[in-house]
């Protein structure tokens, strides 16, 4: 079973400068809550029971949001402010833990996942990647079927969507013989790092979701650095390929890249207006802007 996922948050947010410059960029807020709470909720949604966070010291916020604040929830049950309270408590159900674990020097995300090695042991694991928020309509989640197709034939899997084809040189991109129909997956052939456009062997870009085993702990000690000057995870998936099967999963939801500015918009107006109270009327309001 898959209960645990790995969340690197370790990164400054360049991207998202002036805010992320005291603010991580991970709690700026979409609508009423900070981005990584979606995230968390999409690992739990799937079943994860342990979220790992590779972080930094610029970053104690997000631990502390996923903490119990004591005096806060004291302060509000004198007050009688029942509501209130129960929105602090319910952030996390009682079954999940939050721990986390220092990545010391920025060597990148492959780093940052072997940063997590000891805490995740001999178990599978999962990581989801806190700048891409993955938006489902179905009951069940992508990241749950990739679980279950992983579960079913012990498959690695990687999450995987279309992208216009001048965009690939900004991702990971797969290489596969057939690609994968949405909420499936099919065998992958190769992996490559953020290839120049029209030298890719695919538009079907990594989201930033994965199923891997432990052992790719272990290929990531050995992984050189790669693009960018930085330890990639992309590169321990291409070694890890050649030894073990290794699935892209095509994902049926939509996905807002919160590390930039306008994917954030973007995230802000979709998940405001399918907000369960305020929707309706942002939607109105959105209506009444002068476009
Ligand atoms: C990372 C991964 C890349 C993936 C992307 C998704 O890149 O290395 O393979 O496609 O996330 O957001 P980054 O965006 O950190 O440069």
């Amino acid at each position: 079973m898959i209960k645990k996922a790995i969340l690197p948050v370790a990164g400054l947010g360049t991207r998202f400068l002036p805010a992320s410059k005291s603010i991580p960029k991970e709690m700026v807020t979409v609508v009423d809550r900070p981005a990584i709470e979606y995230v968390v909720k999409e690992a739990v949604a799937a079943g994860i029971e342990q979220i790992i966070l590779v972080t930094h010291s610029s970053k104690a916020s997000i631990e502390n949001y996923f903490d119990r604040n004591f005096e806060l929830e004291a302060a509000l049950t004198a007050k009688n402010k029942f509501d209130l309270l129960q929105e602090i408590t319910d952030i996390l159900p009682t079954h999940v833990s939050v721990v986390s674990v220092r990545q010391p020097q920025p060597l990148g995300l492959g780093h940052a996942v072997l940063c997590a090695k000891d805490l995740v042991g001999d178990s599978a694991f999962a990581v989801l990647l806190p700048d891409v928020l993955v938006k489902n309509q179905q009951e069940e989640n992508d990241l749950s079927r990739m679980i279950g197709r992983f579960q079913a034939s012990q498959a690695v899997q990687i999450m995987v969507e279309a992208v216009p084809e001048h965009m690939v040189d900004q991702y990971g991109i797969v290489d596969v013989a057939q690609p994968p129909l949405e909420g499936q997956s099919s065998v992958m052939q190769g992996i490559v790092e953020k290839p120049a456009v029209g030298l890719a062997p695919s538009n079907l870009s990594v989201v930033g979701r994965y199923i891997l085993p432990a052992k790719i702990m272990q290929l990531l000690e050995q992984t050189p650095k790669g693009a960018g000057n930085e330890i990639q995870l992309t590169d321990a998936i291409a070694m890890l390929q050649q030894t073990e099967a290794v699935e892209a999963y095509r994902m049926k939801g939509q996905t807002f890249d919160c590390g930039s500015k306008i994917g954030y918009l973007k995230a802000v107006l979709h998940y405001g207006a399918d907000h369960p109270q305020l929707g309706d009327a942002f939607k109105a309001l959105i209506k009444d802007l002068p476009l």
